[in-house]
């Protein structure tokens, strides 16, 4: 595993991605606990892009269960169809949400979020948890992030069974 994130200084986000991906790849690499890789991959995608807040929602019991986060303390569960993440699930689809306040339903954990995307990743077909990126300035999320946060979703695909 390695020990230290190496975190380029620029301020192009897709150079970041780009040198976080192969890291975040090591970083799972020999271990099988989910919590503890999704813990990892939260930490490092804190550091590395210093989002406001990033987190997962794990699918039990029919419902989003609030797991491994970095930043202020969030909702604890959602309702399948509920909120942006609710209904990621239920699309199964990323989605981004330039302004908060302009998506229907949006669930508001913390009065400070903008703008934020969400992420599926599934198993055997049927999502098996959902990554939330929530920033405090609108409009801050685009295909770049897409791009690269699809990328780290195939990467926990990796560990979650698949
Ligand atoms: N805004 C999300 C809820 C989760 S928090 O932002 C951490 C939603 O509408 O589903």
């Amino acid at each position: 595993m390695a020990e230290e994130l190496i975190i380029s200084t620029t301020s192009d986000k897709q150079t970041r991605y780009t040198i976080l991906l192969p890291q975040l790849e090591s970083l799972v690499a020999g271990e099988k606990d989910i919590t503890a890789n999704l813990a990892n991959i939260a930490a490092a995608l804190k550091q590395t892009m210093n989002f406001f807040w990033i987190g997962f929602y794990i699918v039990k019991e029919q419902q989003l269960v609030l797991g491994p986060f970095q930043g202020p303390i969030a909702c604890t569960r959602i309702d399948y169809g509920k909120g942006v993440c609710g209904t990621s699930w239920k699309e199964k689809k990323t989605i981004i949400v330039p302004d908060v306040e302009k998506f229907p339903g949006h669930i508001a954990c913390n009065g400070a979020s903008r703008s934020e995307i969400v992420l599926p990743a599934f198993m055997n077909g049927n999502v098996a948890l959902i990554l939330d990126v929530d920033s405090d300035k609108e409009n801050d999320f685009d295909e770049t992030d897409q791009r690269a946060l699809e990328k780290v979703m195939r990467i926990i695909e990796g560990f979650l069974g698949n």
